[in-house]
């Protein structure tokens, strides 16, 4: 999707903002906030962007930044300008910017564990650079671990729930029920008509922070329930947010917590328009509590074109061994997917926006490169990547025939021996609650209003565009 501003909308942008030397590297908030608290820091970038949006908006709300054509309106609005989203951007080149910061700078830039001999950055560290804007230092990534290990008891009706649910219930249908029925605990929602509006995100605040401390448990309740033997989710406070998640799944190498906090942070964010993202994003904007909004959002990522897209990747993988064996050769590899081509898709190939090999893709294969180069399905994988690409290119109907994060991470779950496939959307789900989260905070700090656009039946759009082609005022 290109953007297109005008020119003097694009030089009201690029002066409204720091730009640090980057093409797109575009820091939203460059205050940098000396406090560890984040609700405090956020409160200071708040106050600032607060003040770049309403002039922004004074100055240029009547600027055009695209046009509604018929093709958007049938086809699922895909390129049209039509959302705000300030966590992240996504450039169809480079892939995602986490608030100006591309997937190695931010892997790069963010801290990382000091003493186990982990590689990956905190997932924590990761929420904070989301919600304000600017890199944590240690400490902040300390006060992050600490706000959600104190808030990550569940409640008791949560387990009951989870643990009343058939073991063969979806994981996704599971973690949609529990995140509706921890709404019981909104402040938000119960506190919404008592105080000032430019007070709301507090409240927001408060219900995420909650809502991030408690999603580990869910999900690792799920996980062991459905799938083992169901461990009682406990917090140790001296652990980071990954590494209880991983605990309370029965999982304690530290190469796997090493890459679920890798997995964390490249699926937590990408952009505003995704279904996810959109679907939490929609439903916050009705005022409905952050509990709620994420449940809507699970809900969107739990379609096979979205979040599941990752179980469907690695049942093809399956199918592939079980016709051609462990070690198929190119030949092989070629003539099963031009099969699969005749009556589908490739799973984890393609994407709506990216039109070159997605960063996490890259991210994920340099981890392997490290830690799994031997494992044969990371090997098919990698021999996918090498045969796909040219075979879809070579149909010349496809805009982007290059694999997105989800074409790697089924096989490198399945080598740390995680092999529930049908569990995979619920990790991806508990990692785009970040982004969600500190968007949803930031959009009732925005005062963001109702999303609520115009829709047409095609007699009345017949009837608008009229015989000469052209659109008619109503
Ligand atoms: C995502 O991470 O949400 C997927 O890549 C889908 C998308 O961006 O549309």
């Amino acid at each position: 999707m290109s953007l297109k501003l005008s020119r003097c909308a694009r030089e009201l942008f690029l002066k409204t903002s720091s730009i640090k030397g980057r093409q797109h590297g575009v820091h939203l908030v460059p205050h940098r906030s000396s406090s560890c608290n984040l609700k405090e820091a956020m409160a200071e970038q708040i106050k600032i962007h607060r003040e770049k949006v309403i002039k922004f908006r004074k100055e240029h709300g009547k600027t055009k930044v695209g046009e509604a054509t018929i093709g958007n309106i049938y086809g699922g609005m895909r390129g049209l300008p039509a959302l705000l989203c300030e966590t992240s951007y996504l450039d169809p080149n480079e892939g995602i910017r986490f608030r100006g910061h591309t997937i190695p700078e931010t892997l790069c830039e963010l801290p990382k564990p000091e003493c186990d001999g982990g590689e990956q950055p905190y997932p924590e560290g990761l929420f904070w650079l989301l919600c304000t804007g600017c890199i944590p230092t240690k400490e902040q990534v300390e006060f992050v671990r600490d706000e959600w290990n104190c808030r990550g008891k569940l409640p008791k009706h949560i387990k009951t729930l989870l643990l009343n649910f058939p073991k063969n219930l979806h994981p996704m249908a599971q973690l949609s029920a529990a995140l509706s029925a921890m709404n019981i605990k909104s402040q938000f929602s119960k506190k919404l008509n008592t105080v000032k509006k430019d007070k709301l995100w507090e409240l927001m605040y408060e219900d995420c922070m909650d809502l991030l401390a408690a999603i580990t448990s869910i999900a690792a309740l799920i996980y062991t329930h459905s799938f083992k033997t169901p461990i009682d989710p406990k917090i140790d406070e001296n652990l980071c947010w990954t590494e209880n998640f991983c605990h309370n799944m029965g999982i304690c190498e530290p190469e796997i917590i090493d890459f679920m906090r890798l997995y964390m942070i490249l699926h937590s964010d990408h952009e505003g328009g995704n279904v996810s993202a959109h679907a939490v994003h929609l439903v916050g904007s009705a005022l409905s509590d952050c509990y709620l909004s994420m449940s809507a959002g699970i809900n969107g990522l739990a379609g096979p074109i979205h979040g599941l897209a990752n179980q469907e990747v690695w049942r093809f993988i399956q199918e592939l061994v079980k016709k051609h064996g462990k070690t198929p050769t190119d030949d092989q590899v070629k003539s099963f997917c031009q099969d699969a081509l005749k009556t589908g898709v490739i799973p984890g190939y393609g994407h709506a926006v990216l039109r070159k090999t997605d960063p996490r893709f890259t991210a994920q294969k340099e981890f392997c490169e490290k830690h799994l180069k031997d494992d044969p399905n990371i090997k098919i994988v990698w021999q996918l990547f090498k045969i796909v690409p040219p075979l879809l290119e070579s149909l010349g109907k496809v805009q982007n025939p290059w694999p997105n994060v989800d074409a790697h991470s089924g096989a490198i779950l399945q080598a740390y021996c995680i092999t529930e496939m049908n569990y995979y959307t619920v990790l991806f789900g508990v990692s785009r609650a970040l982004g969600t989260m500190a968007w949803i905070i930031w959009a009732r700090a925005l005062l963001l209003p109702i999303e609520r656009p115009k829709s047409y039946t095609t007699d009345k759009l017949i009837q608008m565009v009229g015989s000469s082609g052209t659109c008619k005022k109503k």
